[in-house]
Parts: structure tokens; sequence; C-alpha cells
């Protein structure tokens, strides 16, 4: 898979309107100019159709938000591995919570991603469900609490135990995935508080796309990984 250095912050720009379009290249230029400035990686999930627009214009990597399960072809409306590497991806998120697959499908995925030299970012809402994800042999799970997403109250402060269970029963399956939590990640102390728990970083999305201040805010949270990598 392409390298990818951890720990790391993943920004999901959902469909947010301030992260579409024009503005999904602009929070990603500052995400750029912060990975540069600190030296930590930092990565962006635009939506499709911005895809290629900003992975043409900035230098870290870019993941789509999801792909389908499904070879170039007849698939009218469906997302191929193929379109996304083609757009400049360097991987995709696989059954966020907002995107959910059959678990077939989530396999599908990864073997998809992986046989393209992509990486694969499973989600999970829980423990259970992450260890699952990881025994399908991804990149990256993420654990995501569907309950916290959203709503600014953090993960790994509000659930710590969710993470540290997920870190747990993941570390019984496989050594080799990396792991992320995410929901309510909204300040420099709660990227903090999740490395702490064992994680290799975070994946956020409203906390960025809708600060006033997008590039403080990941400034000082990249900061907070600083040394740890
Ligand atoms: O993929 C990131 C996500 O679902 C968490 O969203 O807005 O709680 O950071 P948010």
């Amino acid at each position: 898979m392409p390298t990818l250095r951890f720990p790391a912050i993943i920004l999901n720009f959902k469909t947010y309107r301030e992260a579409t379009g024009e503005a999904a290249l602009t929070l990603a230029k500052i995400a750029e100019k912060i990975s540069r400035e600190t030296g930590v990686e930092i990565a962006v999930a635009p939506q499709h159709i911005d895809l290629h627009r900003v992975a043409s214009g900035i230098s870290i990597p870019v993941f789509a938000q999801h792909v389908d399960p499904v070879p170039p072809g007849g698939y009218t409306g469906h997302v191929t591995v193929e379109a996304v590497k083609e757009a400049g991806a360097v991987g995709s998120l696989v059954n966020h919570s907002e995107r959910r697959l059959r678990l077939s499908d989530i396999r599908e995925c990864v073997a998809k991603l992986r046989e393209s030299g992509l990486v694969s970012l499973v989600c999970a809402g829980d423990a259970v469900e992450s260890s699952a994800a990881a025994a399908m042999n991804p990149d990256i799970v993420a654990v995501e609490p569907p309950e916290l997403i959203g709503t600014g109250i953090p993960v790994s402060r509000a659930k710590p135990e969710v993470v540290t269970e997920t870190v747990e029963r993941i570390r019984h399956v496989t050594q080799r995935v990396r792991i992320l939590c995410g929901a309510g990640i909204s300040g420099p102390g709660d990227v903090e508080a999740a490395l702490k728990l064992g994680t290799d970083g975070v994946l956020l999305a409203s906390a960025y796309v809708k600060a006033k201040d997008p590039e403080g805010l990941l400034r000082e949270m990249a900061g907070r990984l600083l040394g740890k990598t």
C-alpha cells in the first residue's frame, strides 16, 4: 500500500457544504500546509465528485469516502476502486457508519483495494465490530460509536473504554492493522487522549470542516502528535 505515516489525522469531508467543491480544495490545502509545517501525516477524504480536483491540487494523501464492491463495467451509478485510483486517491474508507455495507461487501472492497495497491480503512461502530473488521485484514480500522458522531462529544474522552477494548480485541487478532478512533473529536486534547488510549490517530469531520479557524485548530491538533511518530 502507499506508505502512510502514523500517528495520523484523517479528515472526512462527508457531504458538508463547507467542504464541497472549491471549499474542499481550500480545506485540503490548509491540511497540506499544516502537514508540511509540522511533519504530521494528515489525509483528507473529499466527496467522490471532488476527488480529482483535490488530489490534483495537493500532495498529501487523499482518500475516497466509499467504494462499491463492483468491477468496471455495467454498473451505473456505482464507484469502482479503479475509478477512485484513477482520480488520485491512495485509498478509501469502507463501511462508514453513514455508508454501511454488508459483511461480504466489506471483505470484497478490502480485497479490491489491496489488489489495486490502495489503502483500506474500514470503519466499525464498536469493539466487537472492530475486531471482526480487523480479521478481514484491512490496513486501518477506525472505531466510531455512531451515537457520538457529529455531536462534539469526543469518543476518546466520553467513551475511552470503547477505544481501549477495541485496541485489545484487535491486537488479539492482528498486530499489523493500524487503529484510529473517531466521533466527536473536536480539540487537541481529544487527539492526545486518543493516542494515549493506544490508537494510531484520529478520523474526524465536523470539528474541522465547520471550524471558524480550521488552520489554527489543525495546527494545535497536529502539535499534540509531534514527536509521537
Ligand atoms: O468519519 C468521521 C466521523 O464519522 C466523525 O465525525 O463529525 O464526529 O468528527 P465527527
